[in-house]
């Protein structure tokens, strides 16, 4: 049976991680976070002491570094750096990176080349416009603010605030700048499965994409 490429779109705490985690088990697919991608070169270059719009040097670092993500595991250079990048300083410098358009061009590479087999399910915002335009499915999660405020803050892998309207406002500014960035900026791609999750339990918008991912293996 033909491996497909899973692509799953959508904004922050929006439970993206959750789902594409529990269809890659199900599937026996790779399960990739890009965004810890982003993470990781925010987190090397605040350690650098790099400023986070140099693009140059950013896209260097991002050239050089060996960056390695597992199901339980993100490390940089071999820095197990899997806690250390859910913290809101990252949030902030992650999406910062992610603005820069040479940095994104050498993560896109690195993703495209995860992806060259098919079997793999991969979250992030630009997955289904840009890095696999071509994907077999492509998924864009929504849900309130407020739902996703009150999933990351709930959320122990997260450390930060646990007030919701402090983690309602960083959601809402790390959104916009997700959204309006000039470089691949986050939208639903034409022929992506909008699922709005507000209120819908995890299994239940599990069963949907299972039930959309069967389709398309019966099609074959
Ligand atoms: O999904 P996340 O919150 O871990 O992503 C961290 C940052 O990286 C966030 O600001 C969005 C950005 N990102 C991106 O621009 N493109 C991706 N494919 C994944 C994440």
């Amino acid at each position: 049976m033909r491996k497909l490429i899973i692509a799953i779109d959508g904004p922050s705490g929006v439970g993206k991680g959750t789902v594409a985690r529990a269809i890659a088990a199900e599937l026996g697919y790779r399960h990739v976070d890009s965004g810890a991608m982003y993470r990781a070169v925010g987190w090397k270059a605040l350690q650098l002491g790099v400023r986070l719009d140099q693009e140059d040097t950013l896209s260097g670092l991002a050239t050089d570094s060996t960056i390695e993500i597992s199901a339980t595991l993100v490390a940089i250079d071999g820095t197990d750096i899997t806690r250390a990048i859910r913290t809101p300083e990252i949030d902030k410098a992650a999406a910062a990176v992610a603005r820069l358009p040479n940095v994104r061009a050498i993560l896109v590479g690195r993703q495209r080349r995860l992806g060259l087999d098919g079997g793999i399910v991969m979250e992030g915002r630009d997955i289904g416009t840009v890095v696999f335009p071509q994907a077999d499915l492509k998924l864009y999660l929504d849900a309130s603010v407020e739902e996703r405020a009150r999933r990351r803050a709930s959320d122990s892998a997260h450390s930060g605030p646990v007030a919701l309207a402090e983690v309602a406002t960083a959601l809402k500014a790390r959104d916009q700048s997700d959204s309006t960035r000039a470089a691949s900026p986050l939208y639903a791609a034409a022929d992506a499965v909008v699922i709005d999750t507000t209120g819908t339990p995890v299994a239940d918008v599990v069963a949907q994409v299972m039930a959309l991912v069967k389709t398309l293996l019966i099609a074959e």
